[in-house]
């Protein structure tokens, strides 16, 4: 008889339900992880034992198997210790299986039993409300941002042995609720009414700023280029809410959502160094990671210095600027991310200024 509790994957920017089936067999005492799962899922095995063991809970004296399905999506990241450890409670018979049922779970363990951030919570949440799941036990500080998505009872867990004592009915967990939190904007910007004269310029950021069309701004050395950029973001018209979710899905993914701001209410405004890598601006890596062009989706990417940025990294910037997204191929298979920003650029007339 094995355990089946229902966990998420992200992959891009999509949550998929992965199935967390665990099971008991002939063999050594320990546990054995299976279904394309990385180093950081390997070390589950580690942290899984110990913290079920100083969560004052008893681990089976038997080889246990872990199975991740499905097999052919990669398994990144410690997000998967919470339902292990659970399937092997509900395995050992401490704990109903009903008792996890319509139930997504999601969260790393510390060795003490501590559970801790995950990222990604909010695509994994509207997943699970997708397939219809009635629940999601999340870590208690990504709580705020499961509880965004609407429909879903979300459960905001502190340790294993708290989450031990609501699933076993003796101490039960009050399902989260939101509060009214005054979002605090990601980038605080120049008040756009210090800039002295410099009507036309303004004139023009205004226009660019109502229609988001993107901007070169050419001019000597100190007549406020980048003053004037930075300014931009204070008069950018607000986020409807689906703007708001779109843009914190993929901070929530790229593990930048400041702490305390469940939802970004303000356009971001991105302006990386220009030094910075083509993997770093249209995102890259092994596991493909949102880079800087997605990080400014619907809002600003402001490269100042223009010409200083390489070649190759402002060739990259033709396709997404079309397409207003970026697709990111691998030998595994390729990931799609928004990049619908408005790119504003700053320039001297020539490298001598
Ligand atoms: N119109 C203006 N109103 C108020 N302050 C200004 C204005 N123009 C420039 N400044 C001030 O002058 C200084 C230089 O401006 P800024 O750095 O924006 O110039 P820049 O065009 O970006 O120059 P560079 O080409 O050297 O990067 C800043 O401290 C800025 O605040
Ligand atoms: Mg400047």
């Amino acid at each position: 008889m094995l355990s089946r509790i229902f966990s998420c994957a992200v992959v891009g920017l999509e949550g998929v339900v992965v199935e967390v089936e665990v099971d008991f067999t002939n063999g050594q005492p320990g546990m054995t992880i299976v279904g394309l799962p990385d180093t950081a899922v390997q070390e589950s095995r580690e942290r899984v034992q110990t913290a079920v063991k100083n969560a004052g809970l008893h681990f089976p004296r038997h080889r246990v198997v872990v199975n991740l399905a499905p097999a052919s999506v990669r398994k990144v990241g410690p997000y998967y210790d919470l339902p292990i450890a659970l399937g092997v409670i509900v395995l050992g018979g401490h704990l109903a299986p009903e008792t996890l049922e319509s139930t997504l779970v999601i969260g790393e363990l510390s060795l003490d039993g501590v559970v801790r951030h995950a990222r990604g919570v909010l695509p994994m949440a509207a997943t699970a409300r997708a397939q219809g799941y009635k629940r999601i036990i999340v870590p208690e500080m990504d709580a705020a941002e499961a509880a965004l998505i609407p429909g879903i009872e979300v459960i905001p867990v502190s340790t294993l042995a708290v989450l031990f004592d609501h699933l076993s009915g003796s101490h039960l967990i009050p399902p989260y609720q939101p509060s009214d939190e005054v979002p605090v904007p990601l980038y605080l910007p120049t008040d756009f009414a210090e800039v002295k004269g410099q009507e036309h310029v303004k004139r023009a950021l205004e226009v660019a700023a109502a229609g988001g069309h993107n901007v070169l701004m050419t001019g000597s050395p100190g007549s406020g280029k980048t003053l004037l950029a930075r300014a931009l973001p204070g008069i950018l018209p607000e986020m409807s809410i689906d703007e708001s979710l779109d843009v914190t899905r993929i901070y929530s993914v790229a593990d930048q959502l400041p702490a305390g701001t469940p939802l970004i209410r303000h356009r971001p405004f991105r302006a990386p160094h220009h030094t910075i890598s083509h993997a770093g601006l249209v995102g890259g890596g092994n596991i493909p990671h949102p880079g800087e062009i997605s990080l400014a989706h619907r809002g600003v990417l402001f490269l100042d210095e223009f010409p200083e940025f390489g070649q190759r990294v402002l060739e990259v910037l033709r396709q997404p600027m079309e397409d207003k997204f970026v697709t990111i191929s691998r030998a595994q298979g390729s990931l799609t991310f928004s990049a619908n920003f408005q790119l504003i650029a700053a320039m001297n007339p020539c490298p001598c200024g």
